[in-house]
């Protein structure tokens, strides 16, 4: 992202009239009830839309125009504020970053010595005023001169306490909003009491705020991001301290009197000197956005100091001392245009969203996820449907919920279907993920593609069409039958030669010596991909620890949770069989370098202790290993620490952008099991723990964040050269 979004030009004074009567709906919406019909990047470039044409036609500017306004449009309560709550102007990159810093500069004639960088939290301004120490009176920003009396939500807002630490009379203001689990609390109070959910946290915070009779509460959080002396003119010791501290320190004082702020979130307010060093800050909140539990749209740029706040001073609806960058959209308005049901290799029947294509975070997105039938049921979709659509950083698209006034009627019931959409077998309904009754062999030919995949069994010759033959013929059912092939059977399947069979032969046997990281993946355990696959096999070195260990034994590899646990307990008594075979059939069943933990006491697969539970994880991914939710675990135990100091011992090493050279061909997979190899731990994502990062081409944040951090650096060259030995 380079500049502003672009704006849809406004032709003439007919079409300016409608820009600026959609965006006074939109705002009335938007700090209303909270479902505007646009989402912010559309809204934006409307307002740009507007603010091109009056710059040309001043003499057309409507008294309504959200141009003018701090809040154009808003539901206008009658508190007055004590000082205006004022909007912020945006900046879209770095350059118009700059320029923005450079104009500031100029007017005070001097640089600015610092600033304070934090997050825009995406939640709703509010004011809250505290008397004696108490909290009095909880206003919205409304136009910004004067705003709703909210005070009926004192008690519901994690943040704002009714008692501060010190009986003092101040102002205290900030953003309201809900965390992922408030909204997903808030949505399931909604669904049980009236059948429909909240479009995003967003909305759901500005309707639950404004909600004076709903019979049900939700919990919101606030987060305060300035503090003014009450009255104004108020002459105590706090006042004057409100108007001559720097904003950081205002933020201790807020945070000291008990009032939530960043500062205790990953993303809390920091002090610089330098337009690189707030670039930086600005590259690591970005990292930072997809993993947070509330949603940010951008982060602010403010002069820390009184004196410079106050030679700025303020422009008509913004002030001159203070920034918002922008950051991508992760959110838009799209049309649902169909749903594909999909079956994964574990047989999950999982339903696909299929959009009107719209950017979000820098990628088109035209697939989102719908999780699962219950959950189309509980947000009540249609097909046509306005939906809104999220997605940050890697996270899988989602569809989040219908807009609901954008229906037009011509919306239609989403097709639901009453067998198993790839073999026409019945559907098992009961878990909210349904499954085809023929479990994993609904999907054989995609679990023996999966098993025989580069990063599973590595049978490099055996093609897709190869394998659909052979189950065809009845020559296997699963993967471990490839391992009692003869010669004769594979000869006699169409298009097979002596040189080709040999070769799959060949390949095959070789199969039989992977480590068991790889036939563990092999398996295709729902929920368990490559990582924590490899980290099992390192944690038990042996297929019989494994199915000997019971849950607790199981929750003893890093990432683990109970639920996982249970789930791995339950697929491993369903793949028992099929263990079995391979173990017949002389397939490798040990981590090579590894020594098994001692024998636990507790029963495991083998003594019958796993239950059928098909509990929570894993999706149903596609057939690549990928859909399984087995992310690296940032820290994630690796290799045990060997007698022999290896060239990765104790570090941790995160592979970022192409690799190059000798390590070219490797894959993510193979790049994790090399740094494991040579003693390291494996991780994908860049923290201050992590010792290296390998940056490849087209390295990315992950780069940027490591070299803020101080982490050291290396192209794959010179990591190849760390790692000689091993490859
Ligand atoms: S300072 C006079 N700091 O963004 C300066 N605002 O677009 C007023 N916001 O109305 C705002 N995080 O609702 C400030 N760290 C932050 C913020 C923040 C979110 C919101 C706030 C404001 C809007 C402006």
């Amino acid at each position: 992202m380079t500049d502003a979004p672009p704006f849809t030009p406004l032709p003439d004074n007919a079409a300016y009239v409608g820009a600026v009567q959609l965006a006074v709906d939109a705002n009335a919406a938007y700090y209303g009830a909270g479902e505007s019909p646009l989402d912010d990047d559309a809204y934006d470039r409307l307002f740009r839309g507007i603010q091109a044409y009056e710059a040309e036609h001043p003499d057309e500017v409507l008294p309504d125009s959200p141009t003018g306004k701090v809040a154009g449009g808003a539901v206008v309560g009658d508190v007055p504020h004590t000082v205006p709550m004022l909007s912020l102007d945006n900046v879209f990159s770095a350059e118009q970053l700059a320029r923005w810093i450079a104009g500031l500069e100029r007017r005070l004639g001097r640089p600015v010595q610092a600033y304070s960088v934090e997050p825009k939290l995406d939640g709703l301004a509010i004011s809250a005023r505290y008397h004696g120490g108490k909290l009095v009176q909880l206003v919205t920003r409304g136009d910004g001169t004067a705003g709703e009396d909210v005070s009926h939500g004192i008690g519901t807002i994690v943040g704002l306490p009714l008692e501060l630490a010190e009986p003092v009379t101040v102002e205290i203001r900030g953003e309201v909003l809900m965390t992922s689990e408030q909204f997903d609390a808030a949505c399931a109070k909604r669904q049980a009491h009236d059948g429909t959910t909240f479009a995003n946290p967003r909305s759901a915070s500005a309707g639950t705020l404004r909600a004076k009779d709903r019979p049900y509460t939700c919990e919101l959080t606030f987060f305060g991001y300035s503090a003014l002396p009450l009255p104004p003119d108020d002459a105590s010791e706090l006042a004057i301290r409100l108007r001559e501290l720097p904003h950081s320190e205002i933020m201790e004082l807020v945070a000291a009197l008990g009032v939530a702020t960043t500062a205790a979130t990953p993303v809390a307010g920091i002090v610089v000197s330098t337009v690189e060093q707030i670039q930086e800050r600005v590259e690591e909140l970005k990292a930072a956005r997809a993993e947070l539990p509330f949603g940010i749209d951008g982060i602010v740029i403010k002069a820390d100091s009184a004196a410079d706040q106050v030679e700025a001073g303020f422009g008509t609806r913004v002030p001159r001392w203070a920034i918002a960058y922008k950051l991508p959209a992760t959110e838009k308005i799209t049309k649902l245009l169909d749903v594909e049901w999909g079956v994964g290799r574990t047989g999950i029947i999982a339903p696909r969203a299929v959009l009107e294509p719209v950017e979000l975070d820098g990628s088109r997105v035209t697939y989102a996820t719908l999780h699962n039938p219950a959950d189309i049921a509980r947000r009540g979709l249609k097909l046509g449907d306005s939906v809104m659509v999220y997605k940050a950083g890697d996270v899988i698209p989602r569809v989040e919920a219908p807009v609901v006034h954008l229906r037009t009627g011509d919306e239609s019931e989403i097709p639901i279907p009453e067998v198993c959409p790839n073999c026409g077998s019945e559907i098992d309904r009961s878990q909210e993920r349904w499954r085809c009754v023929k479990g994993r062999g609904c999907r054989a030919v995609a679990s023996v593609l999966y098993a025989a995949g580069r990063d599973q069994l590595d049978i490099e010759t055996l093609a897709e069409s190869r394998i659909v033959q052979m189950l065809e013929a009845g020559l296997i059912v699963d993967f471990a039958d490839l391992f009692t092939l003869t010669r004769e059977q594979i000869l006699d399947l169409d298009r097979m030669g002596e040189t080709s069979t040999d070769k799959l032969l060949a390949a095959i046997e070789q199969a039989k010596t992977r480590p068991l990281s790889r036939v563990f993946c092999a398996l295709g355990v729902r929920g368990t991909g490559r990582s924590m696959s490899r980290r099992m096999a390192r944690h038990f070195a042996t297929m019989d620890a494994i199915l000997a260990a019971d849950s607790e034994g199981i929750q003893a590899v890093e990432g683990m949770g109970p639920e996982k646990a249970t789930l791995m307990l339950a697929e491993l008594v369903e793949l028992l069989p099929l263990i079995d075979k391979l173990r017949a059939a002389g397939v490798n069943m040990t981590e090579p370098g590894v020594t098994p933990p001692a024998p636990g006491a507790a029963a495991g697969v083998t003594a019958g202790a796993a239950t059928g539970a098909e509990a929570g994880a894993g999706a149903a991914g596609g057939g690549d290993g990928d859909g399984d939710g087995d992310a690296e675990v940032p820290g994630a135990e690796g290799a045990p620490i060997p007698a022999v100091e290896l060239p990765l011992t104790g570090k941790t090493v995160v592979v970022t952008g192409s690799m190059t050279g000798k390590l070219a061909d490797l894959t993510r997979n193979e790049m994790n099991e090399l740094i494991e190899q040579a003693g390291g731990k494996s991780s994908s994502s860049v923290s201050a723990k992590t010792s290296l990062l390998v940056a490849g081409e087209k390295a990315g944040s992950k780069r940027t964040k490591a070299e803020s951090l101080g982490v050291e650096v290396i192209t794959p060259d010179e990591f190849a050269t760390v790692v000689a030995a091993f490859l």
